[in-house]
């Protein structure tokens, strides 16, 4: 193999420098050869699905109500069997036979500390890792991560908290703190990080909060002790080198009341013992809502949306069911979120990855990253499925093909890769093309090598610019040899509304069909108007991962010959 590589490689460079000037006739020339050996080798590839899966993605009601278009359904859900609502949990000592509970936040911790309980992987339980700097990954023990969950909830608690924003970069201490929430009866308020002082303020007193969990050095605390009077305590995250200044302070002169700690001591200074373990399963109350803000374009004030915990656990549910089994999560997959954890579809996959016994780790850096290429650039971690922009996306698609353009023969190699991916339906596995191109042509992303799934998501009014087409998403399954999932989200709903199969390379411009935990119509908008033809008007979802069980998006959309979702 390695002698045939410099052969081809010094052949690429013989024919780019040779015929530098005849760039159609060698490209012409070269095309034929490789396509003629691409279409020996491709045509042994089964497809990844068989394609009548692909050609009707959904399932259509056969009656449509005036001024609608049929109710669609995705094939997990399909219409005479309920949606998705939740996680299945089986209790122990329940009766293995019957359905288990829908389940809610504090399941998906109890399962991740739980790890697996039985097969061949029993005993697995995912890692949870900090990405410090570029170079180190701290691991968190999971029992000092319940200990921790205990007695920050505990906390907020005796302090008279109920509704706890939490202002903090994609974190464990996030997560823990959303968690704490759950298990001890408190709001949690979800806020996008990094906003200017008067954002930040407004969100506060929009979503009434009365504690804050923050990090020193982004929160705003002398402005908003002056201006929201309401706030009455607030834990700081300190990170280790400053842990040992005095952070109870509460700035002078304002006479306030607030109550201040740090996380580190109000971990530290409780007995070893205390918050070993979790709440009681019996006679605790649901958790309470959870509440987010979408962003919206132009600077536009942001959506406060309220989850309740059913609109989470049915969204985790239905991405647990949208891939097919042998791509699922599982015990052997890092997930890395490399988009803010404020976004409900970023968190509802993190949780995901926890409820299915993945290992996550947090990059505060990371959701600001402008490209892939950035986000995967240190090898500190390997993550294995990530979530990121699409706008990051396309950045490193863009960096790639411009340096693809410099050979004849990498240009070639991927158009015929990628021709080969929509018309055999087969992910390129094999094969010494394949090789190849991976070894001389695919960039080598330090932390991206063992890459095998992207999720990527536009965001309905969310200020967003950067839509993905299919060949675009084609040419990033090439680029980083994983698969591809682009989704459509929306403020109102948890997770996603619709998303595309993880199998389907044909190329063109929609977002599959709709996931398990909802079901989509289209309402008659303007002049998009349905008719027994087409299937067009504004986007109404409804279902269990819906805030208010139904909502309308404002944007309109059609339904395609293969039934997935484009956006008009
Ligand atoms: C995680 O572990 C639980 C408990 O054994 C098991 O039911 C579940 O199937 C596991 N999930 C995955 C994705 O392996
Ligand atoms: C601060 O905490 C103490 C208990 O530690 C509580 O009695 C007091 O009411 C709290 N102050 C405010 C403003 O909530
Ligand atoms: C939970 O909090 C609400 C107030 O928000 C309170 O009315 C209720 O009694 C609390 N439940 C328990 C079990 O503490
Ligand atoms: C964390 O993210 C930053 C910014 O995206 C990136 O530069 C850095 O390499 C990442 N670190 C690791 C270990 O992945």
């Amino acid at each position: 193999m390695g002698s045939f590589d410099n052969l081809l490689l010094q052949l690429d460079e013989a024919v780019t420098g040779l015929f530098k000037q005849w760039n159609i006739w060698t490209s012409l020339i070269v095309t034929l050869f490789i396509g003629f050996i691409t279409y020996q080798i491709s045509t042994r590839q089964d497809p990844d699905i068989h394609p009548f899966l692909l050609a009707r993605q959904s399932q259509a009601s056969p009656v449509r109500q005036p001024k609608e278009s049929s109710v669609y359904r995705p094939q997990a859900a399909p219409h005479g069997l309920p949606l998705h609502t939740g996680l299945n949990v089986k209790d122990p000592g329940a009766n293995k036979w019957a359905r288990g509970r829908d389940g809610d936040l504090r399941d998906i911790w109890r399962q991740a500390i739980a790890g697996v309980q039985e097969g061949d992987d029993k005993g697995a339980k995912g890692r949870i890792l900090t990405v410090e700097g570029t170079e180190s990954v701290k691991e968190h023990d999971l029992d000092a991560l319940t200990r921790q969950i205990n007695l920050i909830g505990q906390h907020l608690l005796n302090q008279g908290g109920n509704r706890v924003a939490i202002y903090l970069p994609n974190s464990v201490e996030l997560i823990v703190t959303l968690f704490a929430c759950a298990f001890y009866n408190l709001t949690a308020i979800v806020l996008p990080f990094n906003q200017a002082d008067d954002a930040v303020i407004s969100m506060l007193r929009r979503s009434a909060a009365d504690s804050v969990v923050t990090a020193p050095g982004s929160f705003p605390f002398d402005t908003v002790i002056k201006s929201y009077p309401s706030l009455r305590q607030l834990v700081w995250v300190v990170d280790e080198g400053s842990k040992h200044m005095d952070w109870n302070e509460v700035p002078q002169g304002t006479g306030s009341k607030v109550n201040v700690s740090t996380w580190q001591d109000i971990i530290n200074d409780s007995p070893i013992d205390a918050g070993k373990s979790l709440p009681p399963l019996e006679n605790q109350p649901e958790p309470k809502d959870v509440t987010i803000f979408w962003q919206q374009a132009n600077n536009q004030q942001e959506e406060m949306v309220k989850f309740t915990s059913g609109n989470i656990v049915s969204a985790i549910a239905a991405q647990l069911t949208a891939i097919p089994t042998a791509r699922r999560l599982g015990p052997s997959d890092l997930f890395l979120p490399a988009d803010s954890l404020a976004n409900s579809h970023t968190l509802v996959l993190t949780l995901t990855a926890l409820f299915s016994n993945s290992s996550v780790a947090f990059n505060s850096s990371a959701p600001s990253a402008p490209s892939l290429s950035v986000i995967l650039s240190s090898s500190a971690v390997s993550p294995t499925v990530i979530a990121a922009t699409p706008a990051a996306l396309l950045a490193t698609q863009k960096e790639v093909s411009s340096s693809l353009k410099k050979s004849t023969i990498g240009k070639d190699l991927h158009w015929l890769l990628s021709r080969s991916l929509v018309e055999t339906g087969a992910f390129p596995s094999g094969g010494f093309l394949t090789n190849y191109y991976n070894q001389a042509f695919r960039p080598s992303f330090p932390g991206g090598k063992k890459l095998r799934l992207v999720y990527t998501a536009e965001r309905i009014g969310g200020g967003g610019t950067e839509r993905l087409t299919g060949e675009q998403l084609n040419d990033l399954r090439l680029i980083t040899g994983a698969r591809v999932v682009y989704a459509l989200t929306a403020a109102k709903v948890a997770g996603a509304v619709a998303q595309t199969n993880v199998y389907d390379y044909r190329g063109g411009e929609h977002f599959g069909p709709p996931v398990a935990s909802v079901e989509v119509l289209l309402r008659d908008l303007g002049d998009v108007r349905n008719n027994d033809e087409k299937s067009q008007g504004e986007i109404v979802v409804r279902g269990p991962a819906v805030v208010g069980k139904e909502a309308g998006l404002g944007v309109p959309a059609c339904i395609r010959d293969d039934h997935t979702i484009a956006l008009i």
